[in-house]
């Protein structure tokens, strides 16, 4: 698959098979996160990987009273109340991997680079026929200090980016994008 096309035909996945994702195949798409650019080369980004989607949906079950309890802090959050209660809504959508893109402790900002990475995995997915999607809802219990002890992350280390990846039931059609804002083109 060209780069164009798999831009093109790039989407969030809400909807996977049971099939699971191969060890192999998760490397794979991990190695080529981190074929993007970084500044000065720093390589800013970690990984961690959680397989299985039962697994997942214990973990949505957390995410979801994470953000109920954050509701009235966050007033943005509001318009999700009915799906953050909906027992049936998982918010990993039943994929059978997670992988959370991490932006190194260093004095580099390198989560810029950590972000182009999350997305280097998206479209070396895509061009696997995988199914992916950004979930930010998780990343505030992914952040928490309880979670982070819990999963063996080290001090310093933030979360960039957690992206389900698996076999989707469908890639949905492409949708249109607003015309570019030029703010300049001198
Ligand atoms: C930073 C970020 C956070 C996102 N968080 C979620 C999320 O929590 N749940 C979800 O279903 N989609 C999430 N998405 C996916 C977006 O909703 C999606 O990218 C957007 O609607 C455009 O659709 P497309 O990816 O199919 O082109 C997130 C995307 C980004 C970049």
């Amino acid at each position: 698959m060209q780069v164009m096309e798999a831009l093109a035909s790039r989407r969030s996945v809400r909807a996977y098979t049971d099939e699971p994702v191969e060890r192999a195949t998760v490397e794979r798409l991990v190695r080529a996160a981190t074929l993007v650019p970084s500044g000065m080369n720093t390589q800013p980004w970690a990984f961690g990987v959680i397989e299985g989607a039962e697994r997942l949906r214990l973990l949505s079950d957390r995410v979801k009273t994470d953000l109920l309890s954050k509701l009235s802090a966050v007033p943005a959050l509001e318009r999700y109340r009915e799906a953050l209660c909906d027992p049936a809504y998982n918010v990993f959508y039943g994929a059978p991997v997670l992988v959370v893109v991490y932006a190194r402790p260093m004095p580099y900002d390198g989560r810029g680079a950590c972000a182009m990475a999350a997305l280097g995995l998206m479209l070396a997915a895509r061009d696997a026929g995988l199914g992916t999607c950004w979930i930010g809802f998780s990343e505030s219990l992914l952040e928490s200090q309880a979670l982070k002890a819990e999963l063996g992350v080290p001090a310093g280390y933030r979360v960039v980016a957690p992206v389900i990846v698996g076999h989707p039931v469908a890639f949905p059609a492409p949708t249109p994008r607003a015309e570019p804002e030029y703010l300049y083109w001198k």
